[in-house]
């Protein structure tokens, strides 16, 4: 398993390990990271290798935290392959435990910075992307940590394939009305919307997260906003 001291110099801001894990979470890590963890090697990383039967295409999640999202949509599209991405021991050991109870098998996770992944992923290779309640950074010396930032968005550009969706959630104003400029400013996006319940409702099939879940609690609305990569010309 990855040595957490050897990924401390990349640029992931916040924890990455919480409370220690119970013995039972500890003995389903060591069993499920060496075939379910991604490893980067190359410049590149070779999609074909990575699940046992290939998938008709490839999802990727940001920022999992603890899963719930990505493993319902796991379930709910079998034929995908998924990619999630989270820093957090805690949280990757709380997908391992979902993946372990539920028997999902087209879920493959990177325990470090999503910078450090996208880089590595090939040109238009993915079909969809989620970024669900990214740590909204609220100080202004610290914008530059958010994950949306026109470079993260050059990079999705990228990586996304023409006509495919990218769905951002946040519970945070300031970080929405940031989230919405970043995005109008970048000419290969477009927002999917129609009338304000297009973002304020939650889509029947972007199932809830848990920090969805605890902004509710805490009275918060969210919004839950669905940009479409426009087709490339080339
Ligand atoms: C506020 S939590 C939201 C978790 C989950 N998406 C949800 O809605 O419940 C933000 C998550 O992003 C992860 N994160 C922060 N920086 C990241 C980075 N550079 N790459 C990937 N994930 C990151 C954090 O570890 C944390 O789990």
């Amino acid at each position: 398993m990855k040595d957490l001291e050897s990924i401390k110099g990349s640029r992931v801001y916040g924890r990455r390990q919480g409370k220690p894990l119970k013995k039972t979470s500890r003995e389903r890590l060591e069993k499920y990271f060496p075939k379910y963890s991604i490893t980067l090697e190359g410049d590149k990383l070779n999609l074909s290798n990575l699940f046992d039967h290939a998938p008709v295409e490839y999802w990727l999640e940001i920022g999992f935290g603890k899963g719930e999202h990505l493993i319902e949509q796991a379930k709910a599209n079998p034929d995908v392959g998924f990619i999630g991405c989270e820093p957090f021991l805690n949280g990757v050991s709380g997908l391992i435990d979902h993946i372990d109870r539920e028997g999902v098998t087209n879920i493959r996770f990177f325990m470090d910075d999503a910078r450090l992944l996208m880089d590595a992923l090939p040109d238009h290779s993915i079909s969809r992307a989620f970024i669900l309640f990214p740590d909204p950074w609220r100080k202004k010396r610290h914008y530059k940590r958010r994950v949306v930032s026109p470079g993260n968005l050059n990079v999705l550009s990228r990586i996304l394939k023409g006509n495919s969706q990218l769905r951002i959630g946040t519970d945070h104003h300031d970080y929405c009305r940031w989230i919405l400029a970043r995005l109008m400013e970048n000419e290969d996006f477009i927002w999917q919307v129609d009338t304000p319940d297009d973002w304020h409702t939650r889509p029947d099939d972007w199932p809830a997260t848990r920090y969805e879940l605890k902004a509710l609690e805490a009275g918060r609305l969210s919004a839950y906003m669905t940009f479409l990569r426009k087709q490339q010309l080339n």
